[in-house]
């Protein structure tokens, strides 16, 4: 998480006797009836054995996840879960299912890669305990490998939930998209008013920082009871990745900014407790090796790669601002193996787009006429060159100028055009910076609007690659893709203080496919 607050200085009520019967078909009610008046049944919410929702995840052309957690009061009876996938909200009659037990050393949570699918093609789920249904999620499949038509993507990341309501995740909900890609600070760890506006009534959830694996589970219960994020989930598969935040502020794999070994315990401890939780809350595929970064098709549209820039390889950051420093070899963001592999993804890519899923910014950003302190954002590829070269190296050697990376962090908004030539040639790459659903930005810290003024005309004037950036909204970015043209779109928000879906204004790029000479 990059610093901007630096710039101005500059019940669940369980519900007696859930009796056990066959699944009434489609139903959303029966427990109602045992509540003993009317005037409390009125006050209190309906009783789901699915508070947490559901979830869909990892589109591949013929497989998705489907993802729910059974409330662990209801699994101390029984610890089954129907789930039914079918091409109609009705489920007449369901295409699949199954009954599942779900265990307490997972949080009874269901994750099933459900296989051998359409491609392209829309699927309804649901999952049933003792006669009630959760909510119906409805999924996609990615496209067909010979798919040559559009493709429309969200991208966001940063919900802290005491900075503010997850509008923008309530806006996509509602809209098409073959998928939402997350990139990271899906939770954050912090104690409740350490980072935050806690005078809009949204207080974390355990009220300390989140260390063990105890309070990694309490912390995302309480996130995925926001009926905002609940429907985003609902509606669209997601895409997503860890950054720091899933851990700790500024974390690698030694250590954190916000890791006091002193106080907190063993950092292996706490990073191993984060990463097991998380994959028992995310429906996110879960391999063998252990690794997070992967890739998806979408037809020969575009290709992505979600990179894990946090807990695969990499090691604290640089020092200082030295040259020593900021080039030294044994500093890694990525670690070679998963350079290696994106090296061959690279070489060997066939659709038109190549977006790389990435944490932390690429392109180089210049802040030593606004920040003097933090000239080099070190948490940042720039704070990791050796390896930076090495990845535009390989960009250069596959020469594909239609890369795009899409990147979470900084909760601002931005546009790079990455490594721009200077003979007129398409710049290396191009950047799109996803703005916070909610994580302070700019805004948040200064009352000042010149300071603002200034800082973006000092940033514009010190990084002429920088075509675009929005220090002060919220919100999330649109990608519609085909193989001859990318637009992105910045959507922001007019309001994180309350639930409110109005949208404030919008920025569109128009990237043109850029024809280039096969490796
Ligand atoms: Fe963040």
């Amino acid at each position: 998480m990059f610093r901007w607050w630096l710039f101005p200085t500059l019940a669940l009520f369980m519900i007696e006797g859930c009796q056990e019967s066959a699944f009434p078909a489609n139903s959303s009610t029966n427990y109602l009836s045992v509540i003993p008046t009317a005037a409390r049944a009125a006050s209190l919410p309906e009783y789901t054995p699915f508070p947490y929702g559901v979830a869909s995840g990892d589109p591949l052309p013929d497989a998705v996840i489907i993802w729910t957690m059974l409330d662990s009061l209801a699994a101390r009876t029984d610890s089954s879960i129907v789930w039914q996938l079918s091409r109609s909200p009705e489920f007449t009659p369901p295409l699949r299912s199954d009954t599942i037990t779900v265990t307490a050393a997972h949080h009874y949570r269901l994750k099933e890669d459900v296989r051998g699918l359409q491609p392209g093609t829309a699927y309804y789920y649901r999952f049933g305990h003792r006669g009630k249904w959760s909510r119906t999620g409805r999924t996609r499949t990615a496209p067909a490998r010979e798919f040559r038509g559009q493709v429309r993507l969200g991208v966001v990341s940063c919900n802290a939930l005491e900075w503010g309501y997850f509008n923008a995740f309530e806006v996509m909900a509602q809209e098409p998209f073959d998928a939402i890609i997350h990139l990271g600070d899906y939770i954050y760890e912090y104690a409740s008013g350490a980072y935050g506006d806690t005078t809009i009534g949204r207080l974390h959830y355990p009220r300390h920082e989140v260390v063990t694996a105890r309070d990694y589970h309490q912390r995302y219960a309480q996130y995925r009871r926001d009926p905002q994020l609940q429907l985003a989930h609902a509606n669209h598969p997601f895409i997503c990745v860890w950054d720091d935040h899933e851990v700790a502020n500024n974390s690698h794999t030694k250590g954190a900014e916000n890791h006091n070994p002193e106080l907190e315990g063993d950092y292996l401890t706490r990073m191993t407790a984060a990463r097991a939780i998380y994959y028992d809350w995310m429906p996110v595929r879960e391999r063998a090796s252990g690794e997070l970064y992967r890739s998806f098709e979408f037809g020969q549209t575009a290709d992505l790669y979600m990179l894990d820039e946090r807990l695969a390889a990499r090691t604290a950051p640089a020092a200082d601002f030295s040259l020593a420093a900021l080039e030294d070899t044994t500093k890694h963001i990525l670690g070679q193996r998963q350079l290696s592999w994106l090296s061959g993804e690279l070489a060997t890519a066939t659709g038109h787009w190549q977006l790389i899923g990435n944490q932390v910014l690429f392109a180089k950003l210049d802040l030593s006429n606004i920040l003097p302190q933090y000239a080099v954002n070190l948490d940042a590829w720039d704070g990791f060159r050796h390896e930076k070269s090495q990845l535009i190296d390989s960009l250069r050697k596959y020469r594909n100028p239609n890369t795009v990376f899409l990147t979470g962090d900084t909760h601002c908004s931005w546009y790079f055009e990455v490594e721009p030539s200077v003979d007129q040639a398409p710049p290396l790459a191009h950047e799109f910076g996803t703005p916070s659903v909610s994580s302070a930005n700019y805004d948040e810290f200064i009352q000042g609007w010149d300071t603002l003024t200034v800082a973006k005309y000092r940033l514009y004037r010190d990084n002429p690659h920088l075509q675009f950036t929005n220090l002060s909204d919220h919100g999330f970015l649109v990608l519609d893709i085909t193989p001859e043209k990318l637009s992105a779109t910045f959507r922001f928000l007019k309001d994180i203080r309350k639930p409110d879906l109005r949208e404030k204004s919008h920025k569109t790029f128009l990237l043109d496919y850029v024809h280039h000479h096969a490796r």
